[in-house]
Parts: structure tokens; sequence; C-alpha cells
């Protein structure tokens, strides 16, 4: 027999809720039928103790420091995988044989280039607009693009809308940078690898030959390979939510991308960026510190709602930093100086360690990005694009779940009771 909890009001037994069991992770207690046979609803704002779906994609454990993508541990995806790799798991359940990978990245690199007139949709924007806003609403357009892959309901059509996400993302974020700084766009090249593709459409100049460092091509697919998901998270919660309406897959991953805009979710490591220039020297890091206490401001790039570990993610995103900063000959660099001394106070000071707040994959990831040159306002762009497969992930999965309904919360409404109108000369 399967385990339940008893929910008991005044000594009396109300219900009998079953406990379901997943392959990984704690038990959850099914309440779906709690309001209909009890007349409650639950409160949990953020989600605290809130199992919002049932999901395959990826696991976490945040006391362990574990992350697996279709039961497969991140480290060894970031060593022996490549992105479009991980992108076909995430989407397919499996690790794809030579010759799915081989045609998997054959259609990616042939989707990669965007219609015409969409490129004149970014001459509306002004130059000094954040990449982000212009990622919003040039991915929400694509709806008007591509309506030959609008169909939510035929399988088709999803996985011609996943394929066109996960290759135009790329050249999108890229024409987001390019305009921002006044240069012409670059087409993408299909000789490269996906990580290669991203620079030469960042960097080159269409008036010379460009040569990707593989280092660096190496270290950019890692990032893009360990921000690819992070299971229910609030992007891909929002990214759900849209899509449980029927909305299509471009206005749903539009609506992830504005929620990772936040500080607080993929806006962390541009604000781990901006936070070593406040600070601006290692002097100034008691004083930092402190305010950090007094609680005027976070330090960013720390602290995890999941992980009160160390983030797996950020032990790889350290090594990586420390592969590309000796690449590029920046071990001296006083930012990533700064950022190392910040690093080595937090984590032996007690009111950081006694919070289990330790360094998460933003705070290493904004410096790689740094040193490699791509602009701090261009740093949540990149996690967009890495995310984008685990969004569409988590889409597809939903749409095809036969149990799937529209997400609609409850509250705990605690607003006046009925009252009349009062005419405004009256009040
Ligand atoms: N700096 C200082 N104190 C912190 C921090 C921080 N970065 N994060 C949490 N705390 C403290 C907080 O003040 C609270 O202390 P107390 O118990 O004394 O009131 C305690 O730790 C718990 O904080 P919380 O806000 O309840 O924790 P949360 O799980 O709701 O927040 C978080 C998680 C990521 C929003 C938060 O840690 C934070 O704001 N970090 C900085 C931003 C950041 O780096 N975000 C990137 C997350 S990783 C990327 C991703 O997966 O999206």
């Amino acid at each position: 027999m399967s385990d339940s909890v008893k929910l008991v009001k005044n000594n009396q037994e109300l219900i009998d809720l079953p406990v379901l069991q997943g392959t990984l992770g704690p038990d959850v207690i099914d309440i779906r039928t709690l309001n209909a046979k009890a007349g409650m609803f639950t409160l949990d704002p953020g989600f605290l103790s809130t199992a919002s779906c049932e999901s395959k994609i990826t696991f976490i454990d945040g006391d362990k420091g574990l992350l697996y993508y279709r039961g497969y541990p991140i480290e060894q995806l970031a060593e022996h995988s490549d992105y479009l790799e991980v992108c076909y798991l995430l989407i397919n359940g499996e690790l794809p044989t030579k010759e799915q990978k081989d045609q998997f990245v054959d259609i990616i690199s042939h989707h990669s280039m965007v219609h015409e007139q969409l490129t004149w949709f970014f001459r509306g924007f002004r130059r000094d607009a954040h990449p982000m806003a212009m990622m919003v609403g040039v991915v929400g357009a694509l709806s008007a693009f591509y309506q030959d892959s609008l169909d939510i309901t035929n399988p088709r059509h999803r996985q011609i809308a996943m394929d066109r996400l996960i290759a135009k993302v790329p050249t999108i974020a890229a024409m987001c940078y390019r305009y921002s700084i006044g240069a012409p766009f670059n087409f993408p090249q299909n000789k490269l690898s996906y990580s290669e593709n991203f620079l030469h459409m960042m960097f080159a100049s269409p008036c010379e030959e460009y040569k990707p460092n593989p280092v660096i091509a190496k270290a950019l697919d890692r990032i893009f390979i360990l921000h690819a998901d992070h299971e229910q998270n609030a992007s891909t919660s929002t990214v759900r939510l849209a899509g449980s309406s029927g909305a299509n897959p471009f206005a749903c991953i539009s609506s992830g991308i504005a929620c990772l805009w936040g500080p607080a979710h993929g806006g962390a490591n541009e604000a781990v960026l901006k936070m070593l220039d406040e600070i601006g020297d290692e002097s100034n890091i008691e004083a930092f510190i402190e305010g950090v206490k007094n609680r005027t401001h976070r330090l960013m790039g720390f602290g995890h709602r999941v992980y009160k570990n160390m983030d797996p993610r950020a032990a790889i995103m350290r090594t990586t930093c420390y592969e590309v900063l000796s690449e590029l000959g920046l071990q001296d660099d006083p930012k990533f100086k700064l950022a190392m001394k910040l690093e080595e106070i937090a984590l032996q000071d007690p009111y950081f360690t006694e919070r289990k707040l330790y360094p998460n994959v933003d705070f290493y990831s904004g410096i790689v990005l740094s040193a490699i040159g791509i602009p701090v306002s261009m740093f949540t762009v990149i996690f967009a694009l890495a995310r984008t497969v685990g969004w569409i992930s988590h889409w597809a999965e939903m749409i095809s779940d036969p149990q799937q309904k529209i997400g609609r919360p409850r509250q705990l409404y605690t607003g006046s009771k009925r009252r009349d109108f009062v005419q405004v000369d009256k009040r």
C-alpha cells in the first residue's frame, strides 16, 4: 500500500492525501483533491514547499550539490559532451547516436539565419536599449514570422519551433550586441560549431577573417551547458505557466526571457560585475561586507534558493575561469583578483557559512564572460541563449502531458470584505 498523509482539523480527520515517490528526491504529498474534498487551499508563496509539476528532465539535490540532466551528472556532461549534444539530450531524454547527433547539428546549423525582415525590427530600438529588452521583443516577434510552426497540438510543428529557437536565438543575441555598438550584423557560418559561430557573429568584422580561439569557444560551450537547464526555476516556471494557456512557443520563450532578466535570477552575473566595479579595490571589501551584514546590499553571486551547499556548476565554472584567464594572460587582472579575495573572505565569514551562502555559477561566469570581451549588458542574454533549450524542453514536456491543465494558482484573500460604493463627493 502506498503512503498517505492524514489532514486533521479540530481533531477531525478531513482527508487522506496520497504520498507520491519520484525516482530521486523527496516524496511529495498529492494535494490535488484537497479543495474538492476539504474545501481548503494551501498557501506557499515562492513555492518553498510546492512541486508545481511532474518532470523527467533535470534533478537537483541542493544539500548534496547534485545536478543531473536526464540522469547524467553535470560534471560528466561539462567534461565529455558539448552543448548541442546536451540540447538533444534535454529535449529527447537520451544521448544521441553518432548519426542522430550529426543530423541534429546539421538541422540546427541550417536554421540559424533569421527572416531578413526581422532585422528591421532592430531599427525600432534606441542604440542604448538594454539587449534583454531587445531579446524579449525580437524573440517574441518570431511568432509573427514563423507562423507555419505554431500549431502546438502538432508534434511536427512543436519540433520545428524547438529547432528554430535553438538555432536562431544565438543569431538574435549577437544581433542585439552588434546593433548596440553600431556594427553590421554577421551572418551565421555553418562550418563553425555552435559556440564558435556565436563568437563569430559577435566579434567578426566583415572586412577580416575571424578565427575563434578554441579555448574561448570551449569555455563558452561549457557556460552554455551549465546554464542549459535548472528544473523549475522562476523563468522555466514562467514558460510553463505561459504555455499552459496554449500560447505559442516563441511567445512563451519571450516570457521566460523577461523573467530571467531580474537580478535575483539571470541578472545576477551582470550584478556581480557591477558589484566588483562598485567595490573597486581590495581595501573596500571590509566595508562592503559590513554593508551586506547590515542588509544595505547583497553579495551578488552568492546564495541560491536550492543549493545550500556548493553550486556544482560553480565548481566547474571556477576551473573554467582559471583556464580562460590563463589563456588570455589575465591572471593578474585587478577585477579577477578582487573577486578571488572577496570569495576567500566570504567563504570564511560565519555570516555567510551559517546561512549556507556559497558562490553560485554566476559569481564566476561573469568574470569569464568579461574576460572573453562580452560586455556586461550581454551577460543575461548569454544565459537566455543557453537556457532556451531548457525552457523549450519543459514546454514540450508539459504540452505532451495528457494531465496538463492551465496553470491557475489560488490565493489567501486578505483584502476588504464586501462594502458599498461611495460617490466621489462623499469620500
Ligand atoms: N547576500 C547576503 N545575504 C544573503 C544573500 C546574499 N547574496 N542571499 C541570501 N542572503 C541571506 C538573507 O538575507 C537571509 O538572511 P536571514 O536569514 O538572516 O534573513 C538568508 O540569507 C536567506 O535568504 P533568502 O532571500 O530567504 O534566500 P532565497 O532562497 O529566497 O534567495 C537568492 C536566493 C538567489 C535570491 C539569494 O541568495 C540572492 O539574492 N542571491 C544574490 C543573487 C544571485 O546571485 N542570484 C543568482 C542565483 S544563481 C542563478 C540562477 O540559478 O538563477
